[in-house]
């Protein structure tokens, strides 16, 4: 941690309360404050019983647990742990023999607007024919798959085959790089690539299956056996005979029948690797039992899903969102989703609301980031505002990723809620499977900006750095204090980091988020106010800033010593901007610029594109204390452009920091 508990200060009041309708209190699953709260008291009165019931409504068990939670070996909490279940079988074969088997499973959208539906019993044909087609090229229960698709059926295909079988995927999204993908298969031990030959987005091809022959010809990746390919679009790919099969060739033949192998409830469903405070991503571990619950449970809490929705969630697979709320929620719901290929701005900045309109969707779920560029769009040009299209098929919508502003909340409530939808900020982590604080809507009454109040059972709080609860209205460190069914289960590999990073001695064994909050006094909510840990959150992504030194560094014919640190940002939240020592003089104008790009260009081929800095500055040195620690305080002072106030007198070299301000 960073920041001290007396840095994280609330600096934003908001009276704006917007309670939802009577009718839509009346008709949800969980009605009114009161639902809320009888919900609360059955988890504090039997913590176990209540998971108990829950998982047994929820999940089918092929065999029934008997023992709700083992705290015996605490963080490493197992749930549910002597019952067998199938991941894939409670999304697809559990809908089978009820009307929801010729039900619309997904509604695709490609890049280029071509529609195509698949129902849940097709779904299931096409499932269980990958999953054959996977067991005949050796993989087997407990091996690893990486899966690197881009949007489309054909990726929850890949993702619910492995599910299927046993096999524990690992998906990365298709905007990390070759040396990525490579580390990612190396740490998990991948025995096969699930990948595509190329990607449609905003009416480009991009290659992908290029990416993942960089990945394996850099080396140390010899427990691949197989790459599969799926012919996304007509133009060929490099294909190394006997390692790599199209989708056509592997399929060819195959049942479309696959009994689904039952794995118990803490059988590893995915690792999903993401960004902590060291240079090394994290490869979060997820249960099966546990995660499923999660998943199908919040479906009907969070989105008060029912039989008629349209439900639409934009993330990509490649993150935690689109692993809960696109592969595995909505289909263990038997809901109809939307899934889009494309990007929100092409062929123009109205496509969602487009989309919305000829889906009808009535439940859409997306991050800030995407509202505030849409915003940013729609003011700029009429022809692209929600206005312009019918949204009154919308019920709910849904915020993830990163703290949404008030202004862009009151926006979104207006301008695409039609000032009728609640809006459920939900506020969750790669690490919690699913939504951990989050309104309920047609129980909570909202306030922008804020994501109110803990799931039933979840034992959220705000402390400070001993653990100590602290006073509503007072900022803090927010933790979890007791286990719940879908948490992170360990790190890949790395159980003592787990237990370091997750559950800190001084946190008298609380679960560490990782972010600040604070609760408002009037009502107890709360409000998240960003990472305490050396995390940024570009655009609802996050990334590590030691990871993005490391990638610098790494470029050693260049660059000396770099460091990176976040600052606001309008549309994307927070930007990167990096500070760097170069082995060469310091460069300026016109050959600043040049270098800069070129650092940025290395970045993405390290890491991805997604972590480019926005901001490069270049000096002869970095603000360092006398004993040569950097000060990274300041750093982020000059990043936002601020006159530095702060205490200046440990510093080494402080004229340093004029020559940083400076720079450009
Ligand atoms: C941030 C994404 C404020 C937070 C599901 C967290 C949020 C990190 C919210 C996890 C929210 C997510 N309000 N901040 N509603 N949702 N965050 O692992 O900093 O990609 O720790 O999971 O995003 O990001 P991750």
């Amino acid at each position: 941690m960073s920041a001290p508990t007396s840095a994280i200060e609330s600096v934003l009041v908001e009276n704006r309360v917007f309670p939802p309708s009577d009718a839509v209190v009346k008709a949800a699953r969980v009605s009114g404050m009161a639902g809320y709260d009888a919900l609360c008291a059955e988890a504090d009165k039997d913590f176990e019983g209540f998971w108990a019931r829950l998982a047994r409504e929820n999940v089918n068990w092929s065999k029934p647990f008997t023992r709700t939670l083992d705290t015996s070996n605490a963080p490493f909490f197992k749930w549910f742990d002597d019952g067998e279940l199938n991941a894939s079988a409670n999304c697809l074969d559990r809908h089978i023999g009820t009307p929801t088997e010729n039900k619309t499973a997904i509604v695709f959208e490609a890049d280029d607007g071509a529609v195509t539906k698949i129902t849940y019993k097709e779904l299931l044909a096409r499932v269980s024919q990958f999953a054959n087609a996977l067991k005949a090229h050796g993989v087997a229960k407990g091996d690893r798959v990486l899966i690197y698709m881009p949007m489309t059926i054909e990726g929850v295909i890949a993702m619910q085959a492995c599910a299927r079988i046993g096999a524990t995927h690992s998906v990365v999204f298709g905007g990390f790089s070759a040396k990525a993908v490579q580390e990612r298969i190396i740490d998990a031990g991948a025995v096969a690539v699930i990948t595509a030959n190329y990607q449609m987005r905003g009416g480009k091809e991009l290659p992908l299956k290029a990416i993942i022959d960089e990945a394996l010809a850099m080396g140390g990746c010899d427990t691949i056996r197989n790459v599969f390919v799926f012919e996304r679009t007509a133009t060929t790919c490099n294909m190394v005979p006997g390692r790599d099969k199209t989708f056509g060739e592997i399929l060819a033949g195959q049942s479309t029948e696959c009994a689904p192998v039952p794995v118990g409830a803490e059988h590893p469903l995915f690792i999903l690797y993401t960004s902590g405070s060291t240079g090394k991503p994290k490869g979060v571990q997820h249960s099966t039992g546990g995660y499923l619950l999660w998943a199908k449970l919040t479906m009907d809490w969070t989105f008060d899903l029912r039989a008629d929705d349209v439900f639409w969630c934009t993330a990509d697979i490649g993150w935690i969102t689109g692993h809960t709320y696109v592969a595995y929620g909505p289909l263990a719901a038997g809901a109809t989703q939307i899934i889009f290929e494309g990007i929100p701005t092409f062929p123009n900045a109205g496509r969602f609301w487009q989309m919305i309109e000829k889906h009808k969707c009535t439940i859409f779920y997306t991050a800030p980031t995407a509202i505030r560029s849409l915003i940013k769009a729609a003011e700029g040009d009429a022809a692209v505002h929600p206005a312009r299209s019918d949204l009154s098929s919308l019920r709910i919508l849904g915020s993830v990723g990163e703290p949404i502003n008030p202004e862009a909340w009151m926006w979104y409530h207006k301008n695409v809620g039609g000032e009728r939808c609640p809006i459920v900020d939900t506020f969750w982590q790669t690490e919690t499977g699913g939504h951990v604080i989050t309104p309920l809507p047609g129980a909570t009454p909202l306030v922008p900006g804020s994501c109110t109040l803990p799931l039933p059972g979840i034992a959220a709080a705000i402390v400070d750095e001993t653990g100590n609860d602290v006073a509503n209205g007072a900022g803090g460190i927010l933790v979890i204090k007791k286990p719940w069914p879908s948490m992170i289960r360990t790190i890949w590999n790395d159980p003592e980091r787990f237990k370091k990073a997750y559950f800190p001695e001084e946190l008298k064994g609380y679960y560490l988020a990782g972010d600040g909050a604070v609760r408002s006094a009037d009502r107890g909510y709360f409000r998240i106010t960003g990472r305490i840990d050396d995390v940024l959150n570009v655009s609802g992504h996050r990334m590590g800033t030691m990871e993005i030194e490391s990638a610098l560094v790494s470029k050693t014919d260049l660059v000396a010593e770099a460091a990176v640190v976040g600052r606001p940002d309008d549309v994307t939240g927070e930007a990167i901007c990096a500070f760097v020592v170069l082995k060469r003089a310091r460069p300026t104008g016109e050959e600043a610029k040049q270098i800069a790009n070129e650092l940025r260009n290395w970045v993405a081929k390290e890491i991805g594109p997604i972590a480019k800095p926005k901001d490069i500055r270049f000096g002869d040195n970095l603000p360092k204390t006398r004993s040569g620690k950097i000060m990274r305080r300041l750093l982020r002072s000059i990043a936002k452009g601020e006159a530095i106030t702060q205490d200046t007198s440990t510093l080494e070299n402080p004229a340093i920091l004029d020559q940083l301000a400076k720079a450009n």
